[in-house]
């Protein structure tokens, strides 16, 4: 199974909207595997988004990653990066579909509530930039054989 990091970023924390967005995922029947609350460092932040270095962009995110407190998860489950990106929808907060969770929350450019990974190689990165293979946790979800069909052998 697929795994993804999500962040919560520090307008989702100040805008008490941890419980609602992290609720849709479960709701999904995506599994929390990982779960932390943390002031991120600049190392941490520019380590995250280095593929956006050089951007104009980029030093204004970083000063916003790095202004508050965040919810860093990890989410496993069938095409979990996917799943996760079309959840959280367009980057921008006024072009995001309702339904998403940029589209039903936000309306900034920068403050957009939640970074997702955005391919499988980049979630494998990010996830190992905020956890230790030990703190992914392997646990039965008593759910799984009614979030997915299993019942040939395969999961469906
Ligand atoms: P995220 O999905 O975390 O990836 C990079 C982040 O940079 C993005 O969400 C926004 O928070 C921010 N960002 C991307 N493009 C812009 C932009 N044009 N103007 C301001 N912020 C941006």
């Amino acid at each position: 199974m697929e795994k993804t990091l999500v962040i919560l970023k520090p307008d989702a924390l100040q805008r008490r909207l941890i419980g609602k967005i992290i609720s849709r995922f479960e709701e999904k029947g995506l599994q929390i595997v990982a779960l932390k609350l943390l002031k991120m460092t600049e190392e941490l932040a520019k380590r995250n988004y280095v593929q956006h270095e050089g951007r104009v962009f980029y030093e204004p995110l970083i000063r916003f990653m790095t202004s508050g407190p965040v919810v860093v998860c990890v989410l496993k489950g069938k095409e979990a990066v996917e799943t996760a990106r079309k959840m959280a929808g367009f980057t921008f907060g006024t072009k995001a579909e309702p339904g998403t969770i940029r589209g039903d929350y936000a309306l900034s450019d920068r403050f957009n509530l939640i970074h997702v990974s955005d391919s499988i190689e980049a979630a494998q990165k990010e996830i190992s930039i905020f956890f230790k293979e030990k703190e992914l946790l392997e646990y039965e979800a008593v759910d799984y054989p009614w979030v997915y069909d299993v019942s040939q052998g395969v999961v469906v």
